[in-house]
């Protein structure tokens, strides 16, 4: 099949002579030293979230789409971001680059460069290129300000069911204590407040919430109203993604994420209120002061078991 190939080749074409272009032109005259590199331009999409908030899946059903290649975390685009973020809450370094003519014009080329050149080179060349690093989102303002045309997905999730997710399968997360439900729902209403004013800030044309609930109770209204905002067009394909996993220009998963498991399946339901029964009385009597993000993203603290279908699904679209 197809599947856009020509639409693909094309985009592959123009992003390599630009990509060219950038990196393979002489030195930039000193006049030139503030003008962005080629390629921030681009309109990137970045899929963000709370870990096992369904980050892969959405990411998985994009990559279905014959316009779109995510492809695998890559680990160091937020690597970068943050260290980036250190050097810039530090009075002295920031003076310090500053006198060395590293200027924040200079550093953000520089960033933007090598998270280009991760994002174009780790996987398939397509006309629309995202990336799914969860924690991206965190630093999603200063992201559009690399990438002025690029729109986040903000993957959100009952927070009780990410915790238990995070602790019944033991994924690590730096800050997160396995050990302790209590400890977790506060790391998770404080990732998830960060990110959620991240997506405010940028607006609802940059910013799209996406429920996982939504996503795996309403997936045809989900995605239709995902690739609306994306501008992209309609295509079934999304909705089997499972058909594509490690196909030509489909599904691309890597032997070590803790996802790719549960993401080579057809969307289900399974995941939905697994966590029911497991939270601890004492952390359930206190859900409202641990995690107060619960009642702003619309889940009641106090549902137990939830109700998630009595959110609606996103409205239809003529698409
Ligand atoms: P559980 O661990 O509760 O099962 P992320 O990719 O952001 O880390 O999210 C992981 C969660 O997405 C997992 O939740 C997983 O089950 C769910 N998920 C992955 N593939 C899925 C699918 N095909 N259908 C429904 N949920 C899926």
């Amino acid at each position: 099949m197809w599947r856009g190939a020509r639409a693909r080749v094309a985009a592959a074409l123009g992003l390599a002579a630009l990509l060219l272009w950038a990196w393979g032109a002489a030195p930039p005259r000193s006049s030139d030293r503030q003008a962005p590199v080629a390629g921030r331009d681009l309109p990137l999409i970045f899929i963000g979230g709370v870990p096992r908030s369904g980050t892969t899946l959405m990411r998985a059903m994009l990559d279905a789409h014959p316009d779109v290649r995510c492809g695998q975390e890559t680990r160091v685009v937020p690597r970068i971001l943050q260290m980036r973020e250190h050097w810039a809450r530090s009075q002295k370094e920031s003076v310090r680059l500053e006198q060395a003519g590293v200027s924040r014009a200079v550093l953000n080329n520089a960033i933007a460069a090598f998270c280009l050149e991760v994002i174009v080179r780790h996987g398939d060349p397509a006309p629309r290129l995202c990336n799914k690093d969860p924690l991206v989102l965190k630093m999603g303002t200063y992201v559009l300000e690399l990438f002025p045309n690029a729109k986040f997905l903000f993957m959100v999730r009952d927070g009780r069911a990410t915790v238990h997710s995070i602790i019944t399968r033991k994924v690590t997360i730096t800050g997160f204590d396995l050990t302790s439900y209590r400890q977790c729902l506060t790391k998770w209403n404080h990732a998830v407040e960060l990110m959620y004013q991240q997506c405010k800030t940028m607006g609802s044309d940059k910013c799209l919430m996406v429920r996982y609930e939504s996503l795996v109770l309403w997936p045809r209204e989900t995605m239709r109203q995902v690739l609306d905002f994306l501008e992209l067009p309609w295509d079934e394909a999304v909705l089997h993604h499972e058909q594509y996993i490690n196909q030509p220009n489909g599904v691309a998963l890597s032997n070590v994420e803790r996802s790719s498991d549960q993401v080579v399946r057809a969307v289900n339901r399974d995941a939905l209120d697994k966590w029911v029964g497991a939270l601890p009385a004492d952390v359930r009597a206190d859900m409202p002061q641990l995690a107060p993000m619960l009642s702003v993203l619309g889940y009641n603290p106090w549902d137990n078991p939830p109700s998630y279908h009595a959110h609606s699904p996103p409205p239809a679209l003529d698409t």
